[in-house]
């Protein structure tokens, strides 16, 4: 059988190359089409076009499977921890001894900030987003870095050194926003500390104390950044790809990463969870009246944390997320009204044609923010955690497209609507 694509157009049957991935996905390659058949493709939201063939995460919507190189998203929440995941998806493989005290190494070299990047965070109003903050503090960063400013994209060998100190100062950069919002002194990284330790020691940790670290707090949040940290073509992930295409550097290309995920409909749906959570409580809603409201499209409500442009089955991290938030309240003895309310709504939504019909189950910020907010992450700052577990995804696709050998820009086409030619009319002939 022809693995060919045959088009009829016009009265002309033209053909196109298909391809086949790893995993049985099947894709018509139009990279020629526009030249041989002056058609391009129209596809809203891209929900059916691949931008990339890419090796670094899988996903099947229909049977829930997430792999991260290759190995499900099960055994890496179970087995790993966040900066062993970033290395594999970063660096393809999972690191030996070596490697992981380098990468470590390297990330504990690179935590601090340079002290000049301190008196920006004074020119933010207090109260100003973190996101915002964290998107514009990482183009901020790459000025004090002269090497990056002058770097020139596919010199790999200092790319390691600038995959550490994102990674690490995305961290650092994010307690600085939350402290400077509350108006609090900054706390610098320990060196001793590993990376999730450190970055709650940053957010909680005062000059004349220091934040305990409960062990199932640190683990709960490392949980966090790890699911996060690839979830292949995503709005945010297809940003930091667009932005690399140009050739811009990882910081830029990541920042533009930052702005996308904020987004309610992606990262800030975490937030937008919580806060939706919280009105129904306030109201003394059951969640009843609620989804009634997220069905009716003339409410401007969504159930949030619910759907998914890939996952029509279940999304495999919230499961995961479902049950350490059930361990992580129960082991800091918490009982939380807006996690009842969470399950409650999960019930009734799992059972209500209107749901089920389109294939709307809880995503992975569904549970993530009761979590969050269990150890004590303040709601403003749900996304920037988010952010924090998608570095590694992100500088991930970026290294890949730099090192695609027919790499081009993204340049999408588009078919215009607007009106044909017309004339200049002078003002004083406008009606
Ligand atoms: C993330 O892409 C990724 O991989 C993202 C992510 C990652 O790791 O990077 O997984 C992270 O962003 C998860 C998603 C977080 N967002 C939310 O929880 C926001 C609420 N969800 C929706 O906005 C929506 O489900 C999306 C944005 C997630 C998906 O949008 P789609 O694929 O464009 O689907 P759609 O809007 O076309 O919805 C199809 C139908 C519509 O109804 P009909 O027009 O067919 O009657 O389902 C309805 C929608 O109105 N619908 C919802 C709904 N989500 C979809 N109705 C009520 N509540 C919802 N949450």
């Amino acid at each position: 059988m022809s693995n060919e694509a045959k088009l009829e157009l016009e009265g002309k049957t033209f053909t196109l190359p298909t391809l086949v991935g790893t995993e049985g996905e099947k894709a018509v390659d139009v990279s020629t089409l526009r030249a041989t058949t002056n058609y391009i493709t129209l596809d809203d939201g891209y929900g059916n076009t691949g931008s990339c063939t890419s090796k670094i995460t899988f996903i099947d919507g229909d049977l829930g499977i997430l792999r991260y190189r290759g190995i499900p998203i099960e055994e890496m929440a179970e087995k790993s921890n966040f900066i062993e995941t970033a290395y594999l998806i970063i660096y393809g493989t999972l690191p030996n001894r070596a490697q992981i005290k380098t990468f470590s190494d390297l990330l504990t070299a690179h935590q601090f900030l340079h002290e000049d990047m301190t008196y920006h965070f004074e020119g933010f109003p207090t109260g100003a987003h973190p996101m915002a903050i964290l998107s514009s503090m990482i183009n901020a960063a790459s000025c004090f870095d002269e090497g990056l400013m002058n770097w020139h994209w596919g010199k790999t060998k200092e790319f390691e050194v600038y995959v550490a100190k994102l990674i690490s100062q995305v961290r650092t950069i994010a307690a600085y926003s939350y402290r400077k919002s509350r108006g609090l002194p900054l706390i610098y990284p320990k060196q001793n500390y590993k990376y999730t330790a450190n970055f709650l020691h940053m957010l909680f940790s005062m000059p004349y104390e220091d934040f305990e670290l409960k062990p199932e707090v640190v683990k709960a949040l490392d949980l966090i950044f790890l699911l996060h940290a690839d979830h292949e073509q995503n709005c945010s992930t297809s940003t930091v790809r667009m932005v690399a295409s140009s050739q811009a550097n990882l910081f830029a290309s990541c920042a533009a990463g930052v702005c996308a995920l904020w987004g309610p409909l992606h990262g800030g749906a975490n937030q937008a969870v919580l806060e939706m959570l919280a009105q129904i409580h306030k109201e003394g809603d059951d969640g009843s009246k609620f989804i009634e409201a997220a069905k009716d499209k003339n409410s401007g409500k969504k159930l949030m944390g619910f759907g998914h442009r890939v996952y029509k089955n279940h999304d495999p991290r919230a499961k995961i997320i479902k049950k350490a938030c059930d361990e992580v309240l129960a082991k800091l003895h918490i009982s939380d009204p807006l996690l009842d309310i969470a399950k409650k709504l999960e019930e009734a939504a799992l059972k209500d044609s209107y749901f089920v019909e389109r294939k709307l189950y809880p995503n992975v910020d569904f549970y993530s923010g009761i979590i969050m907010r269990a150890i004590g992450i303040p709601i403003e700052m749900f996304t920037v955690i988010f952010a924090i577990g998608r570095m590694p995804g992100w500088i991930a696709n970026y290294k890949e497209i730099m090192e695609e050998p027919k790499s081009r820009i993204y340049r999408p086409r588009q078919i215009y609507t607007g009106p044909t030619q017309k004339h200049y009319i002078p003002l004083d002939e406008r009606k």
